[in-house]
């Protein structure tokens, strides 16, 4: 049984109050709070087992390595790789989707190559690929969602052609909710020869992710986002398209040997690991995953069902609420805009004086903006610390909105 009010006394922050209102916390697409646990290790990693990691023959450098490195075959099995070195430390998706832009698609790509998008992505999942737009000469390829914001994989599938070397698609939309259905996307695209990148920064905190059950060639995740460390993340990489890949960022610790004149690399996943990492932020990334794991992604997954069946239910009645995206299969997202003249900040701004944390603005996600019509969206991004209770709160913060601006 999953017990929410159990959970709850978890994340200390959540007993803390805003304007004089319980804090009700709905921006956790943005960012999820930290539970004790995650606080607690980053405190011992600290104050008790700090050093570099891979570097030092002592005590303290070994633990911390041991602590570090520990880390990976939990993200392992947390994403169902085969293989411990196909995942690569980081700092999160934007930096896990730019390696593999810079490592991976900037040698291969020739002017024409083709990159299939979906309008849903967000910044992280767009940017990167512009870069091999301007500098070489990549063609974008977008498909669009339909009028639920649901994304057709045949749609995808069909906008797959000659000349397309890569699928950069998102598993679930930061703004909609949308579930994309990444399998079949990837069993298409690996008849034809094209890889294919999985943005897993929101779809990996609320459900089980299995990346060989997937057979994607990269999917990447953010630990802010996974209750763990902002400045953590990992990306995995298949281990054939890990051999395709050049090295991006040099420096200490992805070399095997330097001279003046030549260089020999250290083997995967180190080799895209330049520097001394976060070395604390992962260690925490460890522990929120323990965390996760430990209530059951399963559980988290029914839990934040029953939230949205209940915000879906309670959100029908306002009939003046406009949501973006309706998919059946949607997490508990809510991206919408009010009838009158409320601007979504002015929403932000008057739900915040009752507590209650959401965002608004374009949610890095400007080409959808653009699909939607819309310049700007609210959005109520639920976790797995978020009750019905706090459902009611917004609905009523919702009908004052609608009473002050209509
Ligand atoms: N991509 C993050 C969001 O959805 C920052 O808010």
């Amino acid at each position: 049984m999953y017990n929410v009010e159990e959970v709850r006394k978890d994340f200390p922050i959540l007993s803390r109050q805003i304007h004089g209102k319980p804090l009700v916390y709905l921006d956790n697409g943005a960012s999820a709070q930290k539970p004790q646990v995650v606080i607690d290790a980053i405190n011992t990693a600290y104050s008790q087992e700090y050093a570099n990691v891979h570097r030092g023959l002592h005590y303290l450098s070994n633990l911390a390595t041991d602590h570090y490195e520990a880390v990976r075959s939990k993200i392992q099995k947390f994403l169902g790789a085969e293989h411990e070195d196909e995942i690569l430390f980081n700092s999160g998706s934007t930096e896990g989707l730019n390696l593999v832009s810079y490592s991976w698609a900037a040698p291969q790509i020739e002017p024409g190559d083709e990159i299939v998008l979906s309008v849903m992505e967000h910044h992280a999942n767009i940017v990167p690929w512009h870069f091999l737009r301007e500098r070489h000469g990549a063609v974008l390829r977008w498909v669009e969602t339909d009028v639920n914001g649901d994304l057709d994989p045949q749609a995808v599938i069909d906008a797959m052609g000659p000349k397309t070397k890569l699928v950069a698609i998102t598993h679930m939309s930061n703004v909609l909710g949308t579930l994309v259905d990444v399998k079949a996307i990837c069993t298409a695209a690996r008849e034809k020869g094209i890889a294919v990148c999985v943005d897993g920064s929101q779809a990996a905190v609320h459900m089980p992710v299995n990346v060989a059950d997937l057979g994607c060639d990269f999917y990447c995740i953010t630990g802010h986002k996974l209750y763990g460390p902002s400045s953590s993340g990992a990306l995995y990489v298949r281990r054939d398209r890990m051999a395709e890949m050049r090295p991006f960022m040099g420096g200490g610790d992805m070399i095997r040997d330097v001279s003046r004149d030549v260089i020999t690399y250290n083997d995967p996943p180190h080799k895209f690991e330049a520097g001394t990492p976060g070395i604390v932020q992962m260690i925490g990334l460890g522990v929120a995953i323990d965390y996760m794991t430990g209530l059951g992604m399963d559980n988290i997954a029914r839990h934040e069902q029953d939230l949205r069946d209940y915000a879906q239910s309670r959100f029908a009645g306002l009939n003046w609420m406009n949501i973006q995206g309706n998919s059946k299969t949607k997490g508990a997202i809510f991206s919408f805009t009010l009838d009158g003249a409320a601007h979504p900040h002015d929403i932000s701004t008057v739900v915040d004086q009752r507590g209650i944390a959401v965002r608004a603005g374009h949610h890095c996600a400007q080409p959808l903006m653009d699909h939607l019509g819309v310049s700007a969206t609210c959005r109520a991004s639920f976790g797995l610390y978020n009750t019905r209770a706090e459902v009611d709160v917004l609905v009523e913060a919702l009908e004052l909105c609608h009473e002050l601006f209509a």
